[in-house]
């Protein structure tokens, strides 16, 4: 299929674009560079050995997402672009609203006015809020999300609920990401926040390296095994190769689904920081610091329906994901 991916020169994005490649898939990638620089494509075209046709443009944009849909033949579109840093959202609520609820909009109008009604959404954990049941099934209701950001996740499900119901033609996969950290095994690629990292893993890969004096780990009184926060975390491959599991179901014409991406495993913030330690053979300076407002204690996931439907499943350990962290950040000290 010839996909689009918009938001693909980011994070999960540029790592999805290789994994669509080796299951034969064309791409085409659409970013404004907001939060990602056209390096991470031109590393993607070097491990794949081509070029990733890329168009720098905002999603919000519709006569330049238009313009995309004359030019190339679209299937599908995998949906990455958004802003997603939860502090940010809280400081800058019209910001996030706008960016993440009008890019949808256009995308979704352009699209359908394609006759090209095949679409994947990167959603998140976060729209189980405080969750209902441990581990987490997409049965799980939905729960109050804290903070903008998740809103708007939350928010554009509901619309992508209602726009397949209006309209059956549509397949429109929701994938609910677990934490994604790791970087492809090339340490090419990887994740490259700019300025203070906001996530538990680049915190630790940047302190590995120096750039931080030490990690704060916020809150060891919740109520879990050592008293840290539990997650769910996925290698960021896994979850690229969850998007072309998903791409076959929208060929089977799944209509509308919902999947949960993640192991199935819960790790403390101190299981990640000794994980790290003991892949990498390094020390992280740490010190136990205040609860971060809006956290919760425990989130991780069942991910038995992704297996039964999609035939997918993580096959990376969390000391897979220290190390590919580490190798990444270690070849990329100061990012791209
Ligand atoms: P990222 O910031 O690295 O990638 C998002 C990309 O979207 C960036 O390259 C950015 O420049 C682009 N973008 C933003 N607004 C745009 C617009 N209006 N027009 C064009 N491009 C735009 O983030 P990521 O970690 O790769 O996340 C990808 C998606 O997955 C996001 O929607 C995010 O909310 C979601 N998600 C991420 C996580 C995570 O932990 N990384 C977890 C759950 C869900
Ligand atoms: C965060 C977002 C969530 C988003 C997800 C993936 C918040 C409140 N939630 O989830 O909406 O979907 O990222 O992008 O930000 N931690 C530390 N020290 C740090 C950083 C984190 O102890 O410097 C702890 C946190 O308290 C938490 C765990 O590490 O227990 C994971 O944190 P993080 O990586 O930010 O992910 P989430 O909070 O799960």
């Amino acid at each position: 299929m010839n996909i689009l991916l918009t938001g693909g020169a980011g994070y999960i994005g540029s790592h999805t674009i290789i994994e669509l490649d080796k299951a034969g898939h064309s791409v085409v990638v659409v970013d404004n560079l907001v939060n990602s620089s056209e390096e991470s494509l031109r590393r993607v075209s070097q491990i794949i050995g081509k070029p990733v046709p890329f168009v720098k443009a905002d999603v919000r944009n519709a006569v330049a997402m238009n313009d995309v849909f004359n030019e190339y033949s679209i299937d599908a579109c995998i949906h990455f672009a958004g802003l997603k840093a939860v502090g940010e959202s809280v400081a800058k609520p019209l910001e996030y609203y706008e960016n993440n609820m009008n890019a949808t909009f256009v995308l979704l109008d352009v699209m359908r006015k394609h006759n090209c009604k095949n679409f994947i959404f990167s959603s998140s954990a976060t729209v189980y809020g405080d969750p209902a049941i441990i581990p987490i099934t997409e049965e799980c209701p939905k729960g109050q999300c804290t903070n903008p950001y998740g809103k708007t996740k939350s928010m554009l499900e509901e619309v992508l609920m209602d726009l397949q119901k209006a309209d059956p033609e549509w397949n429109i996969v929701l994938l609910r990401y677990f934490n994604p950290i790791g970087a492809h095994q090339s340490g090419l690629i990887g994740e490259n926040p700019n300025g203070i990292p906001n996530n538990l893993m680049p915190y630790i890969t940047q302190t590995a390296v120096g750039r931080r004096a030490e990690l704060g780990v916020f809150g060891n009184d919740y109520d879990t095994p050592d008293g840290t926060g539990v997650r769910d975390y996925i290698h960021v491959c896994d979850l690229a190769a969850g998007h072309v599991c998903a791409l076959q179901a929208i060929e089977r014409k799944c209509g509308l689904a919902i999947y949960n991406l993640g192991t199935g495993h819960g790790y403390s913030v101190l299981d990640v920081v000794h994980a790290f330690e003991k892949a990498n053979n390094l020390k992280v300076p740490y010190s136990i610091k205040p609860r971060r407002p809006g956290d919760i204690a425990t989130c991780y996931c069942n991910p038995a329906k992704a297996k039964a439907e999609l035939g997918w499943e993580a096959k990376y350990g969390i000391e897979d994901m220290c190390r590919d962290s580490w190798n990444f950040q270690k070849n990329n000290p100061e990012g791209y």
